[in-house]
């Protein structure tokens, strides 16, 4: 959502790690953003200028010397009309060029002129990585904004094993949407709760429910970009750990109830949006329940109603905000569980977005403002609950 409709420009540099160029811009043209890619010599010698601009829909653009659109000069034009450059992968070698001021081919000339943010997202061999002139011109351009993803760590083409690899395509997308994205929650500190929890009923077996957790990763995600600080609890999910963001894994709702009530008292923000058990069995068979008895009955207790917990405790300044899952009477419900919580925000919604990558939402706050959005990417839900919030600290 956030790289929709910004025009980048993709600086491809002489890396063995240049055919992953081809993904990510085939996944910010997904993004609904407008890609240039630019190629530099050595880059040629990795992947083609055809197969880039195919996926890029646009031109690879490669000469210093040639005129855009006629008449302009193609690397002013190209640094004018980006809202980021992003370098992946960047060799040691474009690393210091920009570090030194360096402006002889396209690519370096377009970097030297844009006032768009910069993403450098660096490969090569470790060693090279570690090398004290590399370290150097990286902490140089860090100090100076330039923005960095990566390299991870693993195997490298040269045969060695360490920190040097590109930053797989998903995270650099990750990093191109933060480097875009408005800091409006600096100084916040985030929690936030994600997931179904699971009771167990016997070493095997558990009571749990539908939800994947992709909400409260959304969320997560959303307020990193954004400038927060955050801690994600999460129940079990199939779903990547979030990058640059604390993660707490639990199980139970007591271990849930156990990490939210630690994080608490120093988050400024907290939305719980974890689905999280209201019972669980009374007891937990110690081996497995052999199916012996023709009927079974499995008593169940309450569990601690967290965010109900928190509503009490709830200090000025800190803004909790709740889901409510309702299956009837949505709004309504979902007022009540705001007052009988104490909660800033609730989010209503039905069972219709459980285990699904979008949902539609009613947002009401503790005026009683309502927002009904329409069906949406979870992702863009986030952003909105977000803005929510933001409004709500303008007040
Ligand atoms: N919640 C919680 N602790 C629980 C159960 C729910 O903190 N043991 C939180 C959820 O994370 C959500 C909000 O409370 O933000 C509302 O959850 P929901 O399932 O809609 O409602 P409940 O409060 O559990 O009430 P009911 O099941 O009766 O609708």
């Amino acid at each position: 959502m956030v790289l929709r409709d910004k025009k980048i420009v993709l600086g491809v540099t002489g890396a063995i790690a240049a055919y992953k160029a081809l993904e990510l811009t085939r996944l910010l043209v997904k993004a609904e953003a407008t890609v240039w890619p630019v190629m530099t010599r050595s880059a040629r010698e990795f992947i083609t200028p055809l197969s880039l601009s195919t996926l890029a829909r646009n031109p690879v653009h490669d000469n210093l010397f040639e005129l855009a659109e006629g008449t302009r000069i193609s690397h002013i034009d190209l640094a004018d009309k980006a809202d980021l450059v992003i370098v992946a992968p960047a060799t040691a070698n474009i690393i210091g060029k920009i570090a030194s001021g360096i402006a002889d081919d396209l690519l370096t000339t377009v970097l030297s002129a844009t006032i768009a943010p910069v993403l450098i997202a660096p490969s090569m061999n470790c060693h090279m990585w570690e090398n004290k002139i590399v370290r150097g011109n990286c902490e140089k351009l860090k100090s100076l904004g330039y923005h960095f993803v990566g390299p991870a760590s693993g195997e490298l083409a040269c045969g060695y094993e360490g920190k040097g690899r590109l930053s797989p395509v998903d995270e650099i997308m990750e990093a191109a949407e933060e480097a875009l994205s408005v800091k409006d929650l600096k100084g916040e500190k985030v929690l936030v709760s994600a997931g179904p929890t699971r009771e167990a009923i016997d070493p095997v077996r558990f009571v749990s429910n539908a939800s994947s957790g992709r909400m409260g990763y959304a969320i997560a995600r959303a307020a990193r970009r954004r400038g927060a600080e955050v801690v994600l609890v999460s129940g079990p999910s199939y779903l990547p750990r979030p990058a640059n963001i604390e993660f707490v894994q639990v199980v139970s709702a007591e271990e849930m109830n156990d990490a939210c009530v630690r994080y608490f008292p120093q988050s400024t923000l907290v939305i719980m949006s974890a689905a999280i058990a209201d019972y669980r069995p009374t007891k937990s068979y110690p081996a497995k329940v052999k199916k012996d008895a023709k009927t079974l009955s499995i008593e169940m207790e309450r569990t601690t109603d967290v965010l109900k917990s928190m509503g009490k405790l709830k200090k000025n300044g800190q803004i909790l905000v709740g889901f409510a899952l309702e299956t009837e009477n949505m709004e309504e419900n979902a007022r009540k569980k705001r007052d009988e919580k104490n909660l800033d925000l609730v989010v209503a919604n039905t069972p219709a977005g459980l285990d699904s990558p979008t949902n539609q939402v009613t947002i009401i706050d503790r005026e009683g403002e309502t927002e009904t959005l329409p069906p949406l990417d979870k992702d863009e839900i986030a952003e909105r609950i977000l803005d929510a919030v933001v409004r709500m600290r303008g007040e």
